[in-house]
C-alpha cells in the first residue's frame, strides 16, 4: 500500500504513478475513514511533500497512528529544491528502508513566483525518469537514503521549519477578490476543512497545512494572500498531465 497527501497534485501523481509502476495501490490519507490494516502488506509506501523542510502535519500524525510491520517500507518527498533532514525525522515516526526525494515544480506561491513553463516540464520529465528507476530499487527492496538534503539542512529542518508550523500557518493573511463566484471549491478542497462560506464567501479559520490547494486551484483566481500573490501565475499540475496524454 501507497499513502500519499497531497496539497496540489505533485505527491499525488507521484504515489499514483509509483505504485502502478510497482503493481501496488495508492491511497490518500486524508479521505481515509480508519486506520487502515497492514498486517498482510509485504511493501509499505508514503508519498508527501515538504514543507519548510519537514514532513506535513496530516502525514506525521497518520505515521505515528499506523501499526508497524515487517513490510519494506519506502518514503519519497517531493519538493521544489530540498529536503533537508525530512526523511530522517520521518524514519523516527516510522522507520524507512529507504528514501527518496524527488524534484517537482514548486506550488509555494505565497512565498515565490510560479517557475516558468520550461523549467516545470523539465521537471516533470526527470520526476518520471527517476521514479521508473526508484521503482526498480523497491521491487528489489533495496535500502537506500537518495535525498536532495540541500545546505544548512540541519538548521532548516529544526529552527525554520518550527517558525513555518508555529507561525506560518496562519491563514490571516487570505481573503478573495471581487471575482469570486463563491463557487466553494476552496471551500470542498480544504483538505483541514478550514475553509467555510460566510454571505457566500470564502473565510479562512485558524491555522491550515499551507498546502497551497485553495489559491492554485481556485478556477476564478479569486484567492490571494496578502499582496503579493496578486501578480503571480497559479499552479496545477493537472494541466500538464493533460497535455501528456
Ligand atoms: C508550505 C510549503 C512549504 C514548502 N517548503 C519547501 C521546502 O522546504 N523545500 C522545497 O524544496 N520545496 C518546498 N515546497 C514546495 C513543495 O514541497 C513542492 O512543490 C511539492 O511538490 C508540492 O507537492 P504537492 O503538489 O503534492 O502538494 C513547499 C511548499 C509549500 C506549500
Amino acid at each position: 500500500m501507497v499513502f500519499y497527501f497531497s496539497g496540489t497534485g505533485n505527491s499525488k501523481w507521484v504515489a499514483k504513478y509509483l505504485a502502478q509502476l510497482i503493481n501496488d495501490e495508492a491511497f490518500d490519507i486524508i479521505d481515509l475513514k480508519q486506520l487502515p490494516n497492514i498486517y498482510n502488506e509485504k511493501q509499505i509506501g508514503f508519498v508527501f511533500p515538504i514543507y519548510a523542510w519537514g514532513i506535513p502535519e496530516p502525514m506525521a500524525l497518520f505515521a505515528k497512528k499506523l501499526m508497524k510491520n515487517k513490510a519494506f517500507v519506502f518514503g519519497v518527498c517531493t519538493c521544489g529544491e530540498d529536503a533537508g533532514l525530512a526523511m530522517k525525522h520521518f524514519s523516527k515516526i516510522y522507520p524507512l528502508d529507504s528514501s527518496y526525494s524527488i524534484v517537482m515544480p514548486n506550488n509555494y506561491v505565497i512565498g515565490y513566483d510560479i517557475e516558468d513553463e520550461q523549467t516545470i516540464k523539465n521537471k516533470l520529465t526527470n520526476a518520471k525518469i527517476k521514479l521508473q528507476s526508484i521503482s526498480n530499487e523497491i521491487k528489489e527492496q533495496r535500502k537506500t537514503y537518495n535525498v536532495q538534503e540541500g545546505s544548512h539542512a540541519r538548521i532548516k529542518s529544526s529552527l525554520v521549519n518550527f517558525g513555518f508550523n508555529k507561525v506560518a500557518r496562519n491563514t490571516k493573511s487570505f481573503y478573495t477578490t471581487d471575482a469570486c463566484s463563491g463557487c466553494s471549491v476552496c471551500v470542498n478542497n480544504c483538505p483541514k476543512s478550514s475553509i467555510s462560506l460566510k454571505n457566500g464567501k470564502p473565510v479562512w479559520e485558524g491555522q491550515c497545512y499551507m498546502c497551497m490547494r485553495c489559491i492554485n486551484e481556485c478556477p476564478q483566481q479569486a484567492i490571494q494572500y496578502g499582496k503579493d500573490t496578486e501578480n503571480r501565475k497559479r499552479y496545477s499540475i493537472k494541466k500538464y498531465l493533460e497535455e501528456d496524454k
